[in-house]
């Protein structure tokens, strides 16, 4: 699976252009703003793009929703939880295939209900429930401390440290990390139990 990542908008945040390696599959991620860029890589690389996909329902992943289903003609694929207009829904353990890639569905809820972490080819492509250096915030609508620490800790630190992180912003040091790096370094990842993880982040 080809990665292309695009730095979109004044928020930093990533879209992503996935491609099969094997056909013109495609599938698009978060896409905001900046839409003649996504348009140039898919129309330079024939790319024919089934689904866009939201890792959560934040305006700054999906206001660019229509326009590439204007220009593509793809499905919007969401978690069930979102409260946004969609042509398929998943749920946790779901896959998404396009060519012959294929991306595992966890749902992660925490940044907000309806968040998810798409897995597969040795990449974690993880929204904003973790990023290079830190996690999603907890205090917006749908946010929840105490479940983004068991998205974080019973589930997405379970996962094996190979994966390449592919964050929803591009706010650490790096535009992508590994998880084993960031099990490391991400102070937020440190081991905690529960309750101070719950004291950890109402003092940050
Ligand atoms: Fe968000």
């Amino acid at each position: 699976m080809k990665v292309h990542q695009i730095e979109v908008g004044n928020m930093q945040n990533f879209t992503y252009i996935l491609e099969d390696d094997d056909t013109d599959a495609a599938i698009i991620l978060d896409p905001s703003w900046d839409i003649e860029e996504i348009k140039k890589v898919i129309e330079k690389n024939n790319l024919k793009v089934k689904y866009v996909v939201n890792t959560h329902h934040h305006f700054d992943h999906t206001i660019g929703n229509d326009a590439l289903v204007r220009i593509t003609g793809a499905k919007i694929m969401q978690h069930k939880d979102s409260t946004l207009k969609n042509d398929i829904t998943v749920s946790d353990g779901d896959k998404i295939k396009f060519g012959n890639s294929e991306l595992t569905v966890f749902h992660t809820p925490g940044h907000s209900k309806d968040s998810i972490c798409l897995v597969g080819d040795e990449k974690i492509f993880s929204g904003d429930t973790l990023f290079v250096g830190n996690c999603g915030r907890v205090d917006l609508p749908g946010g929840s401390t105490k479940e983004l620490y068991h998205s974080l800790f019973d589930i997405i630190c379970k996962m094996d440290d190979k994966l390449d992180v592919y964050p929803g912003h591009n706010y650490g040091s790096s535009p992508s990390s590994t998880l084993g790096k960031e099990k490391k370094t991400n102070f937020v990842l440190q081991p905690r139990t529960e309750q101070e993880f719950l004291e950890f982040m109402n003092s940050e």
